[in-house]
């Protein structure tokens, strides 16, 4: 087995080949603004700080799935599309912080409320193939976001993206988000 892919996601001044857009708080705390991020593949163990210039620095990673139960997995495998897409320019940073109270309920409470409930997989299905993703955890690194959600696609799936974030934020299982900055960028 290939070990767990750690993800770094660094703003700065300069540097990257995004160009961050905007950072807009959702709920809760903000980030600072800045005017790039880079997104790179570290070595586990590399720490969490980033370069000294870093406005921040964020890190995850790419973990094993915690809901997505055998049907939906066969779904997704069948329409969602890779990062890296030529035409994929404009992107969205949106890190995720849930409350105490998510993370005491048992799994299959989660997963009632994920899917049963809020139908996480099935609206975002609806957003697939224009919309290419990727999760990141970060809870058990100690940093402030429990997950770093990574999103590309090319700029006339702007306005299906952002359908896609009012559905979602809509549902019962936003009410347990207790932070969220919304980080967009295009390269
Ligand atoms: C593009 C369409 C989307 C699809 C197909 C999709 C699908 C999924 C799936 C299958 C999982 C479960 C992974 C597992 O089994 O552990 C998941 C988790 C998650 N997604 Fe999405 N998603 C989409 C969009 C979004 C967006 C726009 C956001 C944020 C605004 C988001 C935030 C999250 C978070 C935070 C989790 C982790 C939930 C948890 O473990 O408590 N997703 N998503």
């Amino acid at each position: 087995m290939p070990s767990p892919l750690h993800v770094q996601f660094v703003a700065a001044a300069r540097g990257g080949p995004w160009s961050i857009t905007s950072v807009t708080a959702i709920v809760g705390d903000p980030l600072p603004t800045a005017s790039s991020l880079t997104v790179t593949e570290v070595p586990a163990g590399s720490g969490t700080t980033g370069p000294a210039d870093a406005a921040w620095a964020l890190h995850g990673i790419v973990s094993n799935e915690r809901y997505v139960e055998r049907e939906e997995k066969t779904r997704l495998a069948l329409v969602q599309e890779g990062l890296g897409r030529p035409g994929a320019t404009s992107g969205a940073l949106i890190p995720i912080h849930k409350s105490d109270a998510w993370w005491q309920l048992p799994q299959d409470d989660r997963r009632a409320i994920f899917e049963a409930r809020s139908s996480h997989i099935k609206i975002g299905l609806e957003a697939l193939p224009a919309v290419a993703r990727r999760l990141h955890h970060c809870r058990d690194l100690g940093g402030p976001f429990d997950f770093l959600t990574w999103f590309e696609f090319a700029p006339e799936h702007g306005a299906a993206f952002d359908d896609l974030l009012g559905a979602l934020r809509a549902t019962e299982e936003w009410d347990y988000v207790d932070r969220e900055v919304e980080v967009r960028v295009s390269r």
